[in-house]
């Protein structure tokens, strides 16, 4: 493998420790409701969205959504676009979006905007890390870790497609503005 091992940023103990402790708030918090309905964000958020769905005992649905933004890895190149939309009729249910990670805040605006406008019962989200600078303001509802402005790759999320089932989260070097490797 020509790439170098990205450093440790987030520890495979230290996710699974958070994913318990939010598995266990949003147990809490959805006490009281019949069924939540969980929306993955692909690709990124796939392994986060399988360990919270089995630290949870709440009666759930699985469902996924692709969306577009960045190309060509890592690179911004315009606005967000759904290419896979839920096959659930998400009205009057209660709907989680599970997504990888928060930066600019254009990714879950958009979502909440266009879930929103689907009438669901409640709709939050569910983030795995945060960046430190977001575009658009955006209130996360359930939070993993806050990390520094690095790429990070690992745990579902990808540099140019690769990395993406490292264990941990780990930050990539050099910075994503130089030729993949
Ligand atoms: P936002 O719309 O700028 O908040 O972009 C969030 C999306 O960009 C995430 O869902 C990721 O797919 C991608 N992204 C942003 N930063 C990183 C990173 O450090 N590693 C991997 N993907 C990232
Ligand atoms: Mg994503």
């Amino acid at each position: 493998m020509g790439a170098t091992q990205p450093r440790v940023l987030v520890s495979e103990e230290d996710i699974r420790r958070r994913v318990t402790e939010l598995a266990a708030t949003i147990e809490r918090d959805y006490a009281g409701a019949d069924e939540i309905v969980l929306l993955g964000v692909l690709r990124g958020a796939f392994i986060f969205l399988a360990d919270l769905a089995r630290a949870l005992s709440v009666p759930r649905r699985i469902d996924f959504i692709a969306l577009s933004s960045y190309e060509n890895g890592s690179t911004f190149a315009g606005g967000v676009r759904l290419i896979m939309d839920s096959r659930i009729n998400v009205t009057g249910r209660h709907v989680l979006i599970v997504e990888d990670i928060l930066d600019s805040g254009r990714t879950l605006a958009y979502l909440l905007e266009t879930f929103e406008a689907r009438h669901p019962a409640s709709l939050r989200s569910c983030v795995l890390v945060r960046k430190p600078h977001q575009e658009v303001p955006i209130e996360v509802d359930y939070l993993g870790f806050d990390i520094p402005d690095d790429w990070v790759v690992g745990y579902g999320l990808d540099y140019g497609d690769h990395f993406r089932a490292l264990p941990y989260i780990g930050v990539v070097d050099p910075a994503p503005e130089a030729d993949v490797p």
